[in-house]
């Protein structure tokens, strides 16, 4: 059965062709992120247990400890507020912060306190066809010869997204713990996607058959001195951010931090997070379940010649659009171009590979199918695999796009209007 098409409208694509401006609960299949915040379908898989206030001595911060065993926890609405939070305590003007490859946001976090970041993230995660399973790993002579100027701290993000949602070995971060310690450097996870990182590991990398996912997330958090975490990934809620640390005096200037700017959240907030801990400390076939669902989508595009990025990564699907619609010159922006032809045409969207356009890297043309948590089922996984199927065989017609207006700021170009180039004759490939 073919896909139904959108009802195309006679005012033409709203929010300037930027389709992920456009609020989610307009989107058929909304694959813009895997965040369940602003996700208008969020969690309509998960049997939710009624949100009770946290109970005496099991406070979010309490589990939290348990968790990922760091003395301290500061829980936060927003991954993005532990971000700020912790580069207010360790970023200085003039220093560096090498990741592999950090997430925008924890970047313009890094920046805004005047460091910048420098990416150590070793080749093969710029090569989107290699099939190696650790793709996250640190290239170790770059972080080497990082380390022999000022740096702030190493930033290592699990499953990291830039490097299409794989994962870093143990040894390579105990590698990493090692160099860094030798300079007197912290090292810093983002272990927004802990979870995913620490299965492929139980599965992949040798030595680590058998253990429990949840002792080897243990593992990979005692080799740092410090944590951010947005929760709305890897747990069931929808609110959250959480910073975990180790050293009692930054604890209390992150104390001051929050005292001064507010944790952003709600009794009703805390509640939610206290439960997505807790069900978390137990039971993580949600997790699993999502990494089947993000195999399943990519087994199908790769079964009908998508150039899919290899293998499936963590919670997204990427798609090589330099190789999908080639007719697209780079300054034709391909990669918003099909995002807006997906939504127009099949009410389905996906995101720009989220690193700053300004960075001219091979990842700036991938295109991020990202599937939440608990959100979807395998026959609206087939539903959306048949959208981007028959979009496969039109894709010839897409026109490029020009730039309407984009803010001339760091983040200007998440919130550009673009218009189309030229209507171009469907064609049927
Ligand atoms: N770190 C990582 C690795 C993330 O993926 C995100 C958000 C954040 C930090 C910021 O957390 O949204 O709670 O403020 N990622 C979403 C995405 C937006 O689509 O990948 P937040």
């Amino acid at each position: 059965m073919k896909p139904r098409e959108q009802e195309r409208t006679d005012e033409g694509f709203p929010y300037g062709e930027n389709a992920a401006m456009l609020p989610s609960a307009g989107v058929r299949w909304d694959l813009l992120s895997d965040s369940l915040q602003h996700h208008a379908r969020a969690l309509a898989r998960f049997e939710r247990s009624p949100v009770e206030p946290e109970a005496d001595g099991e406070t979010c911060e309490t589990l939290a400890r348990e968790l990922f065993g760091f003395p301290h926890n500061i829980v936060l609405g927003q991954g993005r507020q532990a971000e700020a939070l912790l580069a207010r305590l360790l970023v200085r003007p003039g220093y560096a912060v090498p990741a592999n490859l950090a997430f925008p946001t924890t970047r313009l976090h890094q920046e805004l306190c005047g460091g910048c970041s420098v990416c150590v993230a070793g080749a093969q995660a710029f090569e989107p066809e290699e099939s190696s399973a650790f793709k996250s790993d640190v290239d170790l002579d770059l972080l080497r010869e990082a380390l022999r100027g000022q740096v702030a701290y190493v930033c290592i993000e699990c499953s990291a997204n830039g490097a299409g949602g794989h994962p870093i070995r143990l040894e390579n971060l105990r590698a990493v713990r090692a160099l860094a310690s030798e300079r007197g450097v912290p090292v810093v996870l983002d272990a927004t996607r802990i979870f995913e990182n620490a299965l492929r590991i139980r599965d992949a990398e040798p030595g680590t058959k058998g253990r429990s996912v949840h002792a080897i997330v243990r593992e990979l958090c005692g080799l740092a001195d410090a944590m951010t975490l947005s929760l709305t990934k890897d747990f069931p809620t929808r609110v959250g951010g959480l910073v975990a640390l180790r050293d009692e005096t930054l604890y209390q200037h992150g104390l001051d931090f929050e005292l001064a700017s507010g944790s952003g959240l709600t009794l009703g907030g805390r509640a939610e997070i206290a439960a997505a801990l807790r069900h978390a400390s137990r039971d993580l076939a949600y997790i699993e379940r999502r990494m089947a669902l993000v195999r399943r989508l990519h087994a199908r595009l790769a079964a009908e010649g998508l150039p899919v990025a290899n293998p499936p990564g963590a919670h997204a699907v990427w798609i090589r659009v330099d190789a999908w619609v080639p007719h697209l010159r780079v300054e034709e922006f391909p990669v918003e171009a099909v995002n807006a032809a997906l939504h127009e045409r099949f009410g389905l969207r996906g995101s720009p590979q989220p690193a700053f356009a300004r960075e001219p890297s091979a990842a700036a043309s991938l295109l991020r199918l990202a599937l939440p948590v608990a959100t979807f089922n395998e026959a609206e996984v087939d539903a959306m695999a048949e959208c981007l199927i028959e979009f496969h065989r039109i894709r010839a017609s897409i026109p490029g796009l020009r730039v309407v207006h984009a803010p001339a700021v760091p983040g200007g170009p998440f919130r550009a209007t673009y218009a189309r180039c030229g209507a171009a004759e469907t064609v049927a490939l």
